[in-house]
């Protein structure tokens, strides 16, 4: 723990003069402090439904219809002073939780949802993102949450849709308020009479593809066009405001009914102020690879909630139709798809899934086990509140009970007080590789290693076979080992000999047990660099092992970039000025160590959102129209990193043989393109004559149209 905190030495700045300034006694940030807000690998995520966890403050519950206690659909009366209430008290500290994720915000519709009959007590339908949400608190409510949770070394995320306001289309139903939207008490627009193309205005989405998710609105919520300037603007200012009381990290609800241009438009101007993390909500119901969930976690500049993990682990522990061996292929195929595996968030239930204890028909012993994969896998863990509570609940809203204890002892609150805390010490944890070193259909031996740290973890799902474990190895060193978990789920010492053989042991029925090597004795390792993407300037995390105690170097390709803070774990650096391109982004220690990341893109400059139309692109069976360019956001003139694939079955906005779509370009620049043609294989066919020549605009949101060259 640092004596002096950063915060602190800085306030001192105004009473000194520049060259007083203690310098010595400023200890570098390391990347396990609640002020790495960039990334998350070191933390644990408590996700919170506001309404559900605790009334704090009953003054501020509404009234009227919208409040029932006994209804599941409506505001029970949670609140931020419930939540900072549990903080001051230890319950999450103790247990080892690092970040709470609350719901959104923002002023929700605080009226009934005529069409089904709901209270907006999730936060999900928004009216003004200006304002608070008024069940939640007062602004000064969330000031104090946020405030009391970042000196009990807790990070606070905040849940944010900006695909949707409320519900506004269903046939038979009127909808009073019309989805509207308002800026801080000013009335911006409504969905019908809608001049000012504020929405989208295509029927329910039947999910069939990205374009049909991306632009029809989700059951009838009233569908944000976030292409208007007006709205790009809006949602560009309304996190700002959140950011700057301090939030420290964003969950984006519903990235895949929006577009990825505009999204990383959108967290590019983020990434300019705030260098906190962003992981959005693709949704996805199996395990299997999605390309187009995988290209927006590698592409769009946030990470993603890891669906493939939570499935596979609800499928092997929770409901038993997959094996063992099934869940570690799943986390060998995410770690291959995902360019940066630990950045993804992972999770066993939400608010959208039914509860663990309820999928595994309320074994309690296989909510504790799949808690021990979670904590000990790669990706940042979420716990849902009150599933350590083993509370049940099958979909929504039955999931989003209340909490009804708030018990220390349970076996699966001590599980995650045991295993939490190891994120912080060891790396393997945070940032390591993860290899199978015993599996059948119910057993799970898997070790996970960054530089010299190893964590060695056994679960056995069947609570009535005991296994007997013979030829296993490991890479911890040798000697005897015992139980992270303290034998909670019976968990024994083991005995590593030289060669790394351990000594065979019976894995009893339902055991667990976690074995782990931490030295602070490592060689220079990056673990992640966050966040993905930045423009030059930006200041970005490098979190590992081994960068040392004093200042090394950094550099982009060829390019020294400035270091901003130093530590043995985290070096926090500003982008130089380098041409928009993917970079090598080495580390050069004092010590002599160095290590590199590949990949890193640097944006051209700030972004702009801007819809590109090209008509008359009449394409071959199997064929899609992309677009590249001279700019890395336009592939470099690489077809391979060209981009799209461009729609052309939206009414509203055009279909074929024109196609459009929305790119993420930097701002006020001179850009030259072309379309091409492509297909499955890769085959591409060049628009013929003088390449496209635009000039980007400098803010808001742009429209090119262009006609295909043959
Ligand atoms: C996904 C959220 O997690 C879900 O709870 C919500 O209803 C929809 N998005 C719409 O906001
Ligand atoms: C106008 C509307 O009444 C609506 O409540 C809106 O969000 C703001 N004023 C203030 O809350
Ligand atoms: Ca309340």
């Amino acid at each position: 723990m640092n004596i002096l905190k950063k915060a602190g030495a800085l306030a001192l700045v105004g009473a000194m003069t520049l060259s007083s300034f203690p310098i010595a006694a400023v200890e570098a940030k390391e990347d396990s402090e609640v002020s790495n807000t960039a990334g998350y690998s070191t933390d644990v995520i408590y996700q919170i439904v506001t309404d559900r966890f605790l009334d704090g403050d009953s003054s501020n519950n509404p009234s009227g219809s919208i409040f029932d206690k006994y209804d599941m659909k409506k505001y029970h009366g949670g609140d931020w002073a419930g939540i900072t209430q549990k903080i001051n008290d230890g319950y999450f500290t103790n247990m080892g939780v690092t970040a709470l994720w609350i719901s959104s915000p923002v002023e929700n519709l605080m009226i009934m949802d005529p069409s089904n009959n709901c209270a907006s007590y999730h936060g999900y339908w928004g009216k003004d993102f200006f304002r608070a949400n008024s069940a939640f608190g007062t602004m000064d409510d969330f000031q104090t949450m946020l405030d009391t949770a970042h000196a009990h070394g807790l990070k606070i995320v905040i849940d944010f849709a900006p695909n949707h306001t409320s519900t506004a289309e269903y046939k038979g139903y009127t909808f009073p308020e019309d989805g509207a939207l308002y800026r801080d008490g000013e009335f911006v627009g409504s969905f019908t009479n809608d001049t000012q193309g504020i929405f989208n205005h295509e029927q329910w989405t039947d999910f069939s593809s990205l374009e049909n998710s991306t632009y029809h609105s989700m059951y009838g919520l009233a569908d944000l066009n976030q292409m208007n300037s007006t709205v790009d603007g809006y949602l560009k200012d309304a996190i700002d405001q959140w950011l700057d009381m301090g939030v420290d990290g964003i969950r984006v609800d519903a990235v895949k009914h929006m577009p990825q241009g505009w999204q990383t438009n959108w967290v590019s101007d983020i990434y300019e102020e705030h260098n906190v993390f962003i992981f959005g909500e693709w949704y996805n119901g199996g395990t299997g690879n999605d390309p187009e969930m995988t290209n927006f976690a590698n592409n769009s500049g946030m990470s993603l909630l890891d669906f493939r993990y939570a499935n596979a682990v609800r499928n092997a522990i929770g409901e038993e139709t997959a094996t063992m061996d099934d869940l570690y292929n799943v986390m060998v195929a995410t770690e291959n798809d995902f360019k940066e595996v630990n950045d993804q968030v992972t999770f066993i239930d939400n608010h959208d899934m039914s509860r663990f204890m309820t999928l595994s028909k309320s074994n309690q012993n296989n909510v504790n086990q799949a808690y021990v994969m979670l904590l000990t896998s790669r990706g940042v863990p979420t716990i849902y509140y009150g599933s350590e509570q083993y509370l049940t609940g099958g979909a929504d809203p039955e999931n989003r009970g209340d909490m009804t204890s708030f018990n220390t002892n349970t076996t699966a609150y001590q599980v995650i007080s045991k295993l939490a805390p190891l994120r912080k010490t060891n790396a393997a944890l945070s940032y390591g590789t993860s290899v199978e070193k015993w599996v059948n259909d119910d057993v799970l031996i898997y070790e996970r290693q960054f530089g010299n740290d190893v964590v060695l973890t056994a679960v056995n799902r069947n609570d009535n076979v005991s296994y007997d474990i013979t030829g296993l190895y490991t890479d911890l060193p040798a000697g005897s080992y015992n139980d992270e978990l303290d034998g909670i789920l019976n968990g024994e010492t083991i005995r590593v000999n030289a060669n790394g053989a351990v000594s065979n042991f019976t894995l009893n029925g339902g055991e667990c047990a976690v074995w782990t090597y931490t030295t602070n004795d490592q060689d220079t390792n990056i673990g992640n660099v966050d966040p993905g993407i930045g423009v030059s300037g930006n200041t970005i995390a490098i979190s590992g092992r081994g960068f040392g105690a004093s200042q090394g170097t950094v550099k982009f390709g060829k390019t020294e970039a400035t270091v901003v803070d130093w530590s043995d774990s985290l070096i926090e650096v500003q982008i130089p000025a380098v041409a928009g391109g993917e970079y090598t982004i080495t580390v050069n220690s004092a010590n002599g160590g160095s290590d590199t990341f590949d990949g890193f893109k640097v944006l051209t400059g700030s972004q702009v959102a801007t819809r590109f139309y090209v008509n008359n692109a009449e394409t071959e069976y199997g064929q899609s129209v992309f677009i590249v360019g001279n700019i890395e956001e336009l592939g470099n003139w690489n077809p391979d990193k060209a981009v799209g694939t461009f729609f052309n079955s939206t009414g509203s906005i055009a279909t074929y043989p024109t196609w459009f779509f929305d790119v993420s370009v930097p701002a006020g620049t001179r850009i030259e393109y072309k379309y091409i043609k492509k297909d499955a294989a890769g085959n591409v066919v060049w628009e013929s004559g003088a390449n496209h020549v635009y000039t980007t605009v400098t803010d808001g949101t742009g429209i090119v149209v262009d006609n295909f060259n043959k």
